[in-house]
């Protein structure tokens, strides 16, 4: 759809206040994410211990985020929990919405943020799978101003976003929420349709597909299961795409060897298996299996361990970009 931009609408750089909707673990770590890059958030969620748990979210990410390092004048304090939706994304310059992954809910929702934020204000949700098509439906005002603003678990720390709009949704929009993001610290993706699952979910789902697939057929446990991806191909996902993993796997022959030589045996993995049937037993062992993974930690301490992990994945790389940058500069 196109459509000419409010004259209102800040520039992506100039946004100072966003409204997070929605304020579980997703919303949550968007609100931790936004603070920390040094704007003031508005929060709601119609649960009634929702602000507590949104506090506590924000106490436990904020070491992490501290050790990063913060923008100038971020701080806790730059977070108010508003009483109502209405009031929280009025006062917004942009509107995050992360309400339960259900339909009904983003189409009633969606609506109301329309009816009540102001025009020139761009609103992503943080859908894992809809498409903004079926989602504005219920917006009556300004469609052309909701995109999807796809991130991934904790938002404060794993940098992609991916944007995409609906079909009533305005290019304007989905670019200008493509450069907020950026102007945000994201690492972006714009989609120029709307995918199912969009990019990064679809080889997520993959992954887990075969994992339940394993575990229902009492070929693989949990354990060895994560033991297999953070051992194996997991490591190396940090920095080389499946696809440039492949390449490599080629040897001086690259992606056109690779799949010439294993396409032909790589035809039966790729077609044999379809959805797997979550059964109760299934449900039942993947539960057991991960709680003997987990082993007693907390979900707390959990967090507390990937946080400092993925720092660690993220300053060991930026460390090994920094010394090749040296090494490749003439003179030294
Ligand atoms: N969990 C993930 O790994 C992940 C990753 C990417 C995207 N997402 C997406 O983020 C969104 C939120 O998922 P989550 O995992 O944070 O769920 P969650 O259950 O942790 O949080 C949902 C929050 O929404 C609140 N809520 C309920 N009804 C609401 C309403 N009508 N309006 C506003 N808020 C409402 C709940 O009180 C809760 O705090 C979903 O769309 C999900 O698909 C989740």
């Amino acid at each position: 759809m196109t459509s000419t931009a409010p004259s209102t609408l800040p520039a992506p750089d100039a946004v100072r206040t966003v409204a997070c909707v929605g304020a579980g673990v997703i919303g949550g770590g968007w609100v931790a994410h936004f603070l920390a890059r040094g704007y003031h958030v508005v929060a709601w969620d119609p649960a009634p211990d929702a602000e507590a748990r949104l506090r506590e979210l924000v106490a436990a990410a904020w070491p992490a985020l501290t050790q990063l390092g913060l923008a100038t004048g971020a701080s806790v304090d730059n977070l108010q929990v508003a009483a109502t939706l209405a009031d929280a994304v009025s006062r917004a310059d942009f509107v995050q919405e992360s309400a339960p992954e259900r339909l009904d809910v983003k189409v009633e929702l969606l609506a109301e943020i329309d009816r009540a934020a102001p025009e020139h204000v761009v609103v992503g949700s943080s859908t894992s799978g809809y498409g903004m098509s079926e989602m504005q439906t219920g917006a009556t005002l300004h469609p052309e101003r909701l995109v999807v603003g796809h991130p991934f678990n904790p938002p404060y720390l794993v940098p992609l976003v991916e944007v995409v709009g609906g079909r009533a949704s305005a290019d304007w929009a989905v670019r200008w929420a493509s450069e907020f993001y950026r102007a945000a610290g994201k690492s972006v993706i714009t989609l120029d349709s709307e995918l199912p699952g969009f990019i990064g979910n679809r080889i997520q789902e993959a992954a887990w597909r075969e994992a339940l697939h394993m575990v229902a057929n009492k070929e693989a446990t949990v354990a060895q299961i994560d033991q297999a991806m953070t051992d194996g191909p997991g490591l190396r996902w940090a920095f080389h795409g499946p696809c440039l993993t492949f390449h490599l796997a080629g040897g001086d022959g690259g992606m056109a060897h690779m799949l010439d030589h294993f396409g032909p045996a790589l035809r039966y993995p790729w077609t044999r298996l379809t959805a797997p049937e979550l059964t109760d037993e299934l449900r039942q062992d993947m539960v057991e299996g991960t709680e003997r993974v987990v082993n007693g930690r907390t979900t707390a301490e959990l967090i507390a361990q990937r946080d400092r992990r993925m720092i660690a994945v993220m300053r060991a790389l930026a460390e090994v970009d920094r010394q090749e940058v040296d090494e490749s500069t003439p003179g030294r």
